[in-house]
């Protein structure tokens, strides 16, 4: 919780990156099915996370939280989802050491598959959260 409010606030960029739009039809469709193969076994095919993902697992690890409105990660600039997914839990975004069972997908995914799939996420976020959104990068960007 204390890493991903310091990603918060630490970080002033951009929250709405063109590459990660969730009114284009394509890229949603194409993160769609990058997220059905490569996030939904954790992340839940709703985007529903893990059960009481809030809970620290017995090994000391956090479980997958959801990506839709009740999780954090609209609370994230673009560029940070962006960094998470494709470098895993590392600095900037997690202190020295941390371990985590969020895979890094830089290996695995083109940077065009990666926008891809916060596209489709984005495009799950309701019309409730969305002007909080905004309003932090209006925030972030002073
Ligand atoms: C093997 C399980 C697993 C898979 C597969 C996985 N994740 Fe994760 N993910 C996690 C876990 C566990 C966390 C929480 C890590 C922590 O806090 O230590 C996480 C956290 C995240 C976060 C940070 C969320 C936040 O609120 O700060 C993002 C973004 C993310 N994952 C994106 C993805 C995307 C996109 C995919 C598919 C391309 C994916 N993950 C696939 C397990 C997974």
């Amino acid at each position: 919780m204390v890493l991903l409010l310091a990603a918060c606030s630490e970080s002033a960029p951009p929250g709405n990156d063109p590459r990660a739009n969730p009114r284009d039809a394509a890229k949603v469709a194409l993160g769609a099915k990058v997220y059905a193969q490569h996030c939904a076994a954790c992340h839940g095919a709703k985007l529903e996370g893990e059960l009481d993902w809030r809970r620290r697992k017995p090994n000391g690890r956090m479980p997958a939280p959801p990506h839709d409105d009740e999780g954090h990660t609209w609370h994230h600039a673009d560029s940070v989802l962006f960094g998470i997914t494709k470098r895993g839990l590392v600095a900037p975004y997690a202190p020295p050491n941390y371990e985590s069972d969020m895979p890094a997908f830089g290996g695995k995914l083109s940077d065009d598959e990666i926008w891809a799939v916060l596209a489709f996420i984005k495009s799950r976020w309701s019309a409730r959260v969305l002007p909080i959104r905004a309003e932090m990068t209006r925030n972030a960007a002073k």
